[in-house]
């Protein structure tokens, strides 16, 4: 695997492939990658010949009091999983590198309907960054098909919708949530947890799992599910923002919906957790 650090060596390499004839699937990645991002690697290495990741770790999409400056930065233990996985090209970009003109950037990529609510109501700015920095490793890298896990719900469906919008020519293709043998997702903000908080963790999967079973079971009282699963994760001393049944695309349920989605997210301590579970029905 090659890493380069500039948008010249990244443009040199994909011409070479692209005048071959290569297909190129992509991952981006904030880095300090976890068996989950790897999940990407492995279904990009089935979509295309080329995989091409990103490390960036993107300060647009960051709030004011968020983990920007102390969020964990491993590029050389990063680079080896990535190469051992199935990876041919690593762009690891500086923010300079990113944006050479500077921040606060001029254009900013704002998807609506599938921002307003949920991460969006309690991260304001953070979906306009991840859309405007996604949107701009799209054209750089200029991907046939781009990988996102379904760990981030929300975040997924927001990248669906700005390529459905903006007529993207690429395919987005959803890859599941890798949990720990607990059931706790997979996350880089995992290790920021203490030896207690990290066996309450696993409560968040377990809530979501109880609000399947009853929705699967018949239960549409959506509010009075939602209400049950906020109370037992502050039983276990999270607090809480929002446990939401939704449509796929994040809309209010219907008794009509054959498939639903139950989405969390609780501060544990001084961790923020988020967390889903697709339900069919
Ligand atoms: P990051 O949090 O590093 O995640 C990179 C990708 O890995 C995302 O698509 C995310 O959904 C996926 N992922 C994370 N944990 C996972 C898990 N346990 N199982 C499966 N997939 C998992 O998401 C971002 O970075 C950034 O917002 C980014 C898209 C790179 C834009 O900056």
């Amino acid at each position: 695997m090659r890493t380069v650090h500039t948008v010249a060596e990244l443009r040199q390499q994909l011409a070479v492939w692209r005048a071959a004839g290569e297909g190129v699937a992509f991952a981006p990645t904030m880095g300090n990658l976890h068996a989950g991002h790897l999940d990407l690697i492995h279904t990009a290495r089935r979509e295309a010949s080329r995989v091409v990741a990103s490390v960036f770790v993107n300060p647009l999409q960051f709030g004011p009091s968020e983990d920007f400056s102390r969020y964990p930065r491993t590029l050389p233990a990063d680079a080896e999983q990535l190469a051992a996985a199935g990876c041919d090209l690593l762009f690891a970009p500086s923010v300079e590198e990113m944006y050479p003109h500077g921040l606060p950037l001029t254009t900013q990529v704002k998807v609506s309907g599938v921002t307003e609510m949920l991460e969006g109501l309690f991260r304001p700015g953070h979906f306009e960054g991840v859309a405007t920095v996604v949107n701009v490793l799209f054209n750089l890298v200029q991907p046939d098909v781009a990988c996102f896990g379904e760990k981030d719900w929300q975040q997924l469906a927001v990248i669906r919708r700005m390529v459905r919008d903006l007529r993207l020519p690429l395919r987005v293709v959803g890859v599941p949530t890798r949990r720990e043998s607990d059931g706790l997702a997979m996350s880089s903000r995992n290790q920021y947890l203490g030896v207690d908080e990290r066996r309450t963790a696993a409560v968040i999967h377990a809530t979501l799992m109880t609000i399947a079973h009853e929705l699967q079971g018949g239960a549409r009282n959506y509010e009075g599910l939602e209400q049950a699963g906020m109370q037992a994760l502050e039983a276990h001393g999270f607090t809480p923002q929002y446990v939401a049944i939704r449509t796929p695309d994040l809309q209010p349920p219907s008794s009509q919906n054959k498939n639903l989605v139950v989405l969390a997210a609780a501060f544990l301590g001084k961790t923020r957790l988020i967390d889903n579970l697709p339900v069919p029905l």
